[in-house]
């Protein structure tokens, strides 16, 4: 029987295969450390726990709550971009909460797309920013992830060359999996030349709050005139350690704001209302947690580049996000990231995910989370080195069959 139309545009999950390779070698009673998902190891912050507990008592809250968002979230989410970025959002008109902003982003998509639509989108990315696209019948021209000088004349090649003229572009910075960060000025440029354009910006930000080196990441909404074009998503995942909670949220255009609320209000009736006052309480906080956060992954991060680096691997430290992108070891870079992360997991205990998961372009690097202690990502330094001091070439780790 033939697969579904859309099935068929969804690619197996590369990840899978690594999990795979996971799961058995635990099987086997390996400890393998696993520093291959983006899922935050750290829990919630007591606080937000214990708001979301007081308010489940309320037999008011167990009802169906609000697509949008309740107004104090909305509230609390504009007065987070007041204080953050100086960006006046319109709680009314101009934010709505998402389910995660994976679900904001994905329904974005499905709002704004006919079938054929042209859409650019970073390639390395998170895969979302493609696939969202793909099934909601869009079609995907790649451009370049790193935002340097050749940028937006490639961007210009691309509005050139496609027709039917790009619907949107896809911006996603600090970037996962490269850790790209942008600045003000690049994306005053950008916001120019999609004016100019007519092009739509979807900015994923969700990663506003894990940066390091005293560096915060600016929002595109902070360019003058953004607002005309623009919607951008921030998710509570990371800054607050809620992956579980699917809180997020997309703010800008009142237009794309209004399409993404109605296609939102045929299919959902919004988070749980404890969850929702909940986020509220952390947004409002004095953000204390936040700082805590950011210093954890600071310090794993540095524990991670400087470690690995001793075991003979040159990560090159993220200036943001949770992730490292690192260029696979030379000796093993023909092999590909599937079968290099494959080769970790099974000499050397240690779980990464392959670049080629987020895009062709991706494939020279593994992307590694932070997402374990300090303890542990020594721990995987160590096996690491124990692997790269086994000469590849001679006692067949590399299968010729796998070569590239
Ligand atoms: C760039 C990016 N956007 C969105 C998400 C999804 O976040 P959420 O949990 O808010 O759906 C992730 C999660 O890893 C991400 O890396």
């Amino acid at each position: 029987m033939e697969e579904f139309h859309k099935i068929r545009r969804l690619p197996p999950y590369v990840f899978e295969q690594v999990n795979r390779l996971k799961a058995s070698a635990r099987a086997r009673g390996a400890d393998i450390i696993d520093l291959g998902m983006g899922n935050p190891d750290l829990p919630t912050p007591q606080a937000i726990v214990d708001k979301l507990c007081d308010v489940v008592r309320d037999p008011r809250t167990h009802r169906y709550s609000s697509s949008r968002g309740i107004p104090g979230l909305r509230r609390a989410q504009a007065a987070y971009y007041a204080r953050r970025f100086g960006v006046k959002l319109n709680p009314e008109t101009q934010v709505v909460a998402t389910l995660g902003s994976k679900e904001g982003f994905a329904n974005m998509a499905q709002a704004i797309t006919a079938p054929g639509d042209v859409v650019l989108c970073p390639n390395p990315t998170y895969p979302i920013h493609a696939f969202g696209f793909i099934m909601s019948g869009g079609v995907i021209r790649a451009i370049q992830a790193e935002p340097d000088n050749n940028f937006i004349p490639a961007l210009e090649r691309s509005v050139r060359y496609s027709t039917p003229k790009p619907l949107a572009l896809i911006l996603n910075y600090p970037a996962n999996p490269t850790a790209f960060t942008a600045t003000l000025d690049f994306y005053k440029d950008v916001v120019a030349f999609a004016r100019k354009n007519d092009l739509i910006i979807l900015s994923d930000l969700a990663y506003s709050e894990i940066y390091f080196d005293g560096n915060p990441p600016p929002s595109v909404l902070e360019v003058p005139g953004a607002m005309d074009v623009t919607v951008e998503f921030t998710s509570m995942s990371k800054t607050f350690s809620m992956p579980g909670w699917r809180m997020g949220f997309a703010v800008g255009n009142e237009r794309l704001i209004a399409a993404l609320s109605r296609v939102k209000s045929y299919l959902d009736y919004g988070a749980f209302t404890p969850i929702q006052v909940a986020a509220s309480a952390a947004l409002n906080s004095d953000g204390a947690e936040i700082e805590e956060v950011r210093a954890i992954y600071h310090r794993r991060r540095d524990v991670l580049v400087e470690s690995f680096g001793r075991a003979g691997w040159h990560v090159p430290p993220p200036p943001a996000t949770m992730f490292a992108w690192a260029p696979i070891p030379e000796a093993y870079r023909a092999l590909g990231s599937l079968e290099f992360s494959k080769l970790l997991v099974e000499k050397a205990d240690v779980a990464v995910a392959p670049g080629i998961g987020f895009g062709e372009f991706g494939d020279d690097h593994v992307r590694i989370a932070l997402v374990e202690n300090e303890h542990r990502i020594r721990q995987a330094a160590r096996n690491i080195k124990r692997f790269l001091a086994s000469a590849p070439e001679t006692d067949n780790v590399i299968p010729l069959g796998a070569r590239r």
